[in-house]
Formats: C-alpha cells, sequence, structure tokens
C-alpha cells in the first residue's frame, strides 16, 4: 500500500510579541499563572498589516520553493478567523503563491480541529491520485476581548504541509478515531469579532473529546498507547495538552509515570509557550515544535489530537520517516522566533484595534506598512482586499 503523509511542513507567525510580564502587571494578575499555570510567556500579535492569508503565505512560501508546484492540485486552507463569507482564504493564497490555475481551492471550518480534517481530506486526494499533492495551510489570529480570562491565551501563526506518496516526514497510518457532539464551549456568531467563551466548560469539553477520540483510534485500528512514542495536541495554551495527556495517559498507558507522560508532549509545546494560542494552526505548529525539539525521532510513532471547541476531535498517529531531518528547517524556525521584536502596551492595544473592520465599511482603506514579512495586507479597494508581495528571498 503506498505510504501517504506529511512531506514537508513549514510555520510563520507574526513579527511582533507582547511579553506576558507587561499584561501580568497591567491585569495585576501573577506571572506565575502565565508561565507555569497557562504555559505561555509571550503572544504572537499581527501587525496591521497581516492577516491569516498574509500568514498563510509566508508559511507556504518556503515549501514552495523546494518542490514541483505544478504536482499540487488542491489547496486546502484551514481557518476559523476567515476574512470573508463567501471567497475563500485559499482563492487569494493560491494567486499570491503562484500556483497552477488547474488547482482545487477551498477553506474549511470547524474551530480549531479544521486543520485536521484537512489533513485527513488531504490523504484520501492523494490515495486517489498519487502523483500528486496536496497543500494544506492553515492559519489563524486567536482573539479574545480585552480584560477577559482569554485575552493572554490570544496568538497568532500558520501551518503549511505538503501532503503527498512517500513522504519524508510522516508517514499517517490509515484509519484514526473522530468525536462531534454539538456543544457550546466556545463559538463566534458572524454578528462578533470575538468568540463566546465558556472556558472551564471548554477544557472538560476537550479533554473528554480526547478520551473519545483515543478510545475510537484504538478500536478502528488496534493501536496500542504505549506504542506512541510522542504526542502533538491542539495547545490553546501549552498546560492544556499537557493536562489531557496526563489525563489520558493515566487511563490508557500500562503504569507510565507523570514524568514519563510529560516528557511524551513537552518538546511539541516549546513554540506555543512563544507565540500562544493560534487556533487551528496549534497542533501543526506543536508537530514542528516536536521535530525541532526532539532528537531522533526516526521510525518512532507520533500521535496527533486536533481539537475544535462546537465540538470535533480526531486523533490519529504516524511513522517518522528515517529521513525526516533533512527536511527540518530548525535553524529557520528558532531564528524566526528570536528575532521577533517586542512591542509595549501601548502597541498591543494599537495592534489590537487595528483589526477592527468597521473602517473598511466604506470600501476604501489603506493599512500603513508594518510588517517585514514577504506578504503585506495592503488594504481594501471598492471593498476588495488588496495583498503585496514586498519581498523575493525568505
Ligand atoms: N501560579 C501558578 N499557577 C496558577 C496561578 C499562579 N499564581 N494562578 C492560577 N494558576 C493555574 C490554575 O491552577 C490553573 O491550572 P489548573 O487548571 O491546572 O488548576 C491555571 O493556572 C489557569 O488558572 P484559572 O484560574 O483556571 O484561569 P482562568 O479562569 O483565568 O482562565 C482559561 C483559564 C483557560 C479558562 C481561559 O484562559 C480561557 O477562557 N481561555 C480561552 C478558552 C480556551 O483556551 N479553552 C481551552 C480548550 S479549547
Amino acid at each position: 500500500m503506498t505510504r501517504i503523509g506529511i512531506d514537508d511542513i513549514a510555520f510563520y507567525t507574526s513579527n511582533f510579541y507582547l511579553d506576558l510580564h507587561i499584561l501580568a502587571e497591567k491585569r495585576n494578575t501573577d506571572h506565575d499563572k502565565y508561565a507555569s499555570g497557562i504555559g505561555i510567556e509571550k503572544i504572537g500579535i499581527p501587525a496591521p498589516d497581516e492577516d491569516i492569508i498574509t500568514m498563510g503565505a509566508n508559511a507556504a512560501i518556503q515549501i514552495l520553493e523546494q518542490c514541483d508546484r505544478h504536482k499540487i492540485d488542491t489547496l486546502l486552507f484551514a481557518t476559523e478567523s476567515s476574512v470573508d463569507q463567501s471567497k475563500s482564504a485559499a482563492v487569494f493564497v493560491h494567486r499570491l503563491l503562484d500556483l497552477p490555475s488547474e488547482c482545487r481551492t477551498v477553506e474549511l471550518k470547524q474551530a480549531c480541529y479544521s486543520s485536521t480534517a484537512a489533513v485527513q481530506i488531504a490523504c484520501a486526494l492523494v490515495a486517489r491520485n498519487p502523483e500528486k499533492s496536496v497543500l494544506v495551510i492553515s492559519s489563524d489570529i486567536a482573539r479574545y476581548d480585552l480584560e477577559s480570562a482569554g485575552e493572554a491565551t490570544q496568538g497568532c501563526g500558520a501551518v503549511a504541509m505538503l501532503i503527498k506518496a512517500d513522504p519524508r516526514i510522516l508517514s499517517i497510518e490509515p484509519g484514526s478515531g473522530c468525536y462531534s457532539a454539538d456543544t457550546w464551549d466556545f463559538w463566534r456568531p458572524n454578528y462578533c469579532s470575538n468568540p463566546k467563551v465558556d472556558g472551564k466548560f471548554s477544557i472538560i469539553n476537550y479533554i473528554r473529546t480526547a478520551k473519545e477520540c483515543w478510545k475510537n483510534l484504538a478500536k478502528n485500528t488496534g493501536v496500542d498507547f504505549n506504542s506512541i512514542y510522542r504526542f502533538c495536541y491542539h495547545l490553546p495554551f501549552s498546560t492544556m495538552g499537557l493536562k489531557a495527556h496526563i489525563k489520558l495517559g493515566k487511563e490508557m498507558s500500562a503504569g507510565k509515570t507523570q514524568q514519563e507522560l510529560e516528557a511524551q508532549v513537552l518538546p511539541s509545546t516549546v513554540c506555543c509557550r512563544q507565540i500562544g494560542n493560534c487556533y487551528s494552526a496549534s497542533a501543526y505548529i506543536a508537530l514542528c515544535s516536536l521535530l525541532d525539539n526532539e532528537q531522533d525521532l526516526a521510525g518512532k510513532n507520533v500521535a496527533i489530537f486536533g481539537y475544535g471547541s462546537g465540538c470535533a476531535g480526531e486523533f490519529y498517529y504516524g511513522v517518522v520517516s528515517d529521513s525526516y531531518q533533512k527536511m527540518l528547517r530548525t535553524d529557520h524556525n528558532k531564528k524566526l522566533l528570536s528575532a521577533r521584536e517586542a512591542i509595549d502596551f501601548s502597541t498591543y492595544l494599537e495592534f489590537y484595534q487595528a483589526s477592527d473592520t468597521k473602517k473598511y465599511q466604506d470600501g476604501n482603506y489603506t493599512t500603513p506598512a508594518v510588517t517585514p514579512g514577504m506578504f503585506r495586507f495592503s488594504g481594501i479597494r471598492n471593498h476588495a482586499r488588496m495583498y503585496d508581495r514586498c519581498a523575493d528571498d525568505l
């Protein structure tokens, strides 16, 4: 049977971040609650001329510079912070990336879960035509009300993955475990720019969904918890994945200690601590984090859990390819995070207010040039969103 999975993976985040020491002081909160309790130190804040399209294009261009773009016959864009009610983010990015016109383009939504649905759909498409590849982009801006419990769990980021036959990073095993239920833990009505959240319930719902998905994965594939070396979870904040894994592991593993269980997840949480929540992109930025921060994964099983409030979840696993290290961008990724610019509290508020869309309502608006990224959102002309490619080098 043809092996299908992740052949290449790259991520991107804004060049700007807010250090949570600053937020802790302004919100009169113990910084340890952020650093230890939720496990986030810095949150990525998009510049006024960045959005899911620019971040997604900035992630994907890294992959496209090293593959045959004419073999890509589908672009799936997973997001829950969409920029248009009708036109898919995939179409915008398709032009920016100069993909073939015969490419299929579509956007997927189910809160933070849609990236995992996109990966599974991509695998099915490649199984139908193993000569072709599918580009999956997942990009989100996690935004909550100012002074809300969720404020410290904001963030932004995008991940791009090339799904193809004979993958050089992760062969995804057929079969997975899904779970869906109609719940109200997190949602964003069309008339709201920020989500409605029942934070405590969302944690309970996440853990319940992880357990149900694992049980369904085990039932469908016969996989044993102890055969999985490392786990990547959707990370709305880094301790969420750890908390869920410890609860799951105590039930499913044959006597693994808390320390052993933590070691199975911690390498995948390094980026989340530096970026914050990236909604649908977060489980796959966790995978990038694992690949960059763990020593030797060749031949090992890695499980991935995608969760989207509302709710839908899926657990699946894959086998890391022998030559995966040749595909890594570890130095580039570390530099991407370390070279970011820290912003002060008033700039944070300015960037936060900049995403208010009321100013677009007369149909024309020019955004200030701020991001140093390759792609930028330059404004609105006659209600159409405009994008520029600003640089030729990564
Ligand atoms: N030092 C160290 N840890 C501290 C602390 C301190 N001073 N103060 C609190 N903590 C710990 C708490 O014990 C808790 O950990 P625990 O759950 O393991 O006990 C954690 O920090 C969070 O504290 P809590 O009081 O529960 O935070 P909160 O009520 O302000 O909000 C969320 C937490 C997650 C509910 C909130 O950030 C939110 O609504 N986020 C958005 C929704 C979300 O991300 N949901 C996740 C599933 S998708």
